[in-house]
């Protein structure tokens, strides 16, 4: 965790008990998932990472799945979860979080949780405003061209930010003003608590409004106002601006990659989970995405279209396009998969492994150099060293009730079309014959030949070949 940037202890609430309905979603609007995570767990990642401690998340509107969702993102995190159950307004909500901080007495920095782009140094811009200035209370501002929507700013004549007043309560000339609340704010928890008590609803939506705490400060001392860039505070109210954020959050991501060494034909056509890491002079082709706990190592090779999901690649890994790994999965240096391999949860590949095109693996470990290089099913089978499987091979590993393994040893060789029928071992050095099935184990160093014998009859086709002749020429007569 990041020390506290300012010798004050910081705490944060972040505001996420709204339904979203813009959204139009059976799903809260803070549970849509931008980068493989919730849109909440971006303002509080924000918060954790400026020091604040502990952080406290309101919740509302599908809470125990908001709360599950953050908890299982940020296992280790110093978060509490403050219910707000009925949606009274900005200031209700920060109410809701006053059990949840009792003890605290330094800042509360307050967030809304459907901010996924602001970043940890503008928070910590505003904490550190305040904390200079001494005032009890600072918040961001932002100036815009088009500021529908949003709270405005009104400075008194000497300049200093007098209140907000909401779009909803402002006069004409009000509407005009450019400077608008963007959200986040940064209190003096004992300044917040007492001026909390004091809000009430009269106003043209009838809530409780945090942004009248402005106002309340400017009577002792007047609120600092921080401008901030308007991306960073740009909140995601419909689909629109999800897919708008989630390519903002892509865009940062690519050029961090790209400044730490890697290597992305297109960045515009690359999708990458938070928490996925990427080690330097990896080259990846367009239309790659990168999931979960994804780890890749240097120098690794990521073809077109390929889709990786938990996967944990070691060093010079050439993937081939359109090849889905769905892990947890595994996979040692130089080895080479695809185009089209599908790997599955459970797949452990050692060093210079190959997989072909239409090749699943599925709970399979492979061993150092062992090859499938077409068309096969590996599925519940522990391989050695130096295999090769041929085209087609298949271990059969369901009775229809139970999976069963099957075990290759060390430099075998099955040959294409085999069948391999679990539980079954085929020993170091075997060889399977082509088109065999195997019910039985094979010992080290044997053949197995499990197919019926070929029989060839002399003068077969030629004989028919006769007998149609002379049927047809009986049908013309
Ligand atoms: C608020 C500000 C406005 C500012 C804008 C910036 C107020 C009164 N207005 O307006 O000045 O310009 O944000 O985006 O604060 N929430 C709760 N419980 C509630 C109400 C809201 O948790 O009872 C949460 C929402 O889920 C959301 C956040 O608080 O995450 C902001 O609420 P929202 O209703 O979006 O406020 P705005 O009308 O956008
Ligand atoms: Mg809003």
């Amino acid at each position: 965790m990041a020390p506290s940037p300012n010798r004050h202890p910081l705490a944060a609430v972040v505001l996420a008990a709204g339904k979203g309905t813009r959204m139009k979603s059976a799903t809260a609007k803070v549970l849509h998932e931008l980068s493989g995570r919730p849109l909440a767990w971006f303002p509080v990642r924000a918060a954790l990472d400026a020091g604040a401690s502990p952080v406290v998340v309101v919740v509302g509107h599908q809470a125990e799945a908001v709360e599950a969702a953050l908890r299982a993102a940020l296992p280790r995190a110093p978060l509490r979860f403050a219910h707000q159950a009925e949606q009274r307004g900005t200031a209700h909500a920060v109410l809701a979080a006053r059990g949840a901080l009792r003890g605290v007495d330094g800042a509360i920095a307050i967030l809304s949780g459907d901010t996924p782009l602001l970043s940890s140094t503008t928070l910590k811009r505003v904490v550190q405003a305040r904390s200079r200035s001494r005032a009890p209370l600072s918040f961001a501002t932002m100036n815009l061209a088009e500021p529908r929507g949003y709270g405005r700013l009104v400075r008194d004549q000497d300049g200093r930010p007098a209140r907000i007043v909401e779009e909803k309560d402002a006069t004409p000339a009000e509407r005009v003003i450019g400077e608008v609340n963007a959200g986040l704010y940064c209190a003096d928890a004992e300044f917040l608590w007492k001026a909390l008590a004091k809000v009430g609803s009269d106003n043209a939506q009838g809530e409780f409004y945090l942004t009248d705490l402005v106002a309340m400060a400017a009577r002792r001392s007047p609120a600092v106002a921080v401008e901030v860039e308007p991306l960073e505070a740009s909140g995601v109210n419909d689909r629109e601006e999800l897919a708008r954020a989630g390519q903002v959050l892509q865009r940062r991501r690519a050029s961090a990659l790209m400044k730490a060494g890697v290597t992305l034909e297109d960045p515009a056509r690359f999708l990458c989970d938070e928490g996925v890491e990427i080690a330097a002079d990896v080259i990846i082709e367009p239309g790659v995405r990168l999931r979960g706990a994804t780890r890749i190592g240097p120098r690794c090779r990521i073809g077109q279209g390929s889709v990786l999901v938990d996967a944990v690649l070691a060093a010079g890994v050439t993937v081939r396009p359109y090849t889905v790994i769905d892990g947890p999965a595994t996979v040692g240096a130089q080895a080479v998969l695809g185009p089209f391999s599908r790997v599955r949860p459970g797949t452990e590949l050692g060093e210079g492994v190959h997989l072909g095109n239409f090749v699943e693996t599925k709970k399979a470990r492979l061993g150092k150099g062992s090859k499938a290089n077409h068309l096969a099913y590996l599925g519940d089978a522990v391989i050695g060293a130096g295999v090769n499987i041929g085209c087609g091979t298949i271990t059969c590993n369901y009775d229809g009730e139970k999976k069963h393994e099957t075990r290759i040893g060390d430099g075998a060789f099955i040959g294409s079309d085999s069948i391999l029928v679990a539980p079954v071992e085929i020993g170091a050095g075997a060889y399977v014959a082509a088109g065999s099935t195997v019910t039985d184990p094979v010992p080290a160093g044997a053949l197995a030949l499990g197919r019926a014998r070929q029989v060839n009859k002399e003068g077969w086709a030629v004989r028919l070949a006769a007998a149609r002749t002379a049927r047809r020429a009986s049908e013309r007569t």
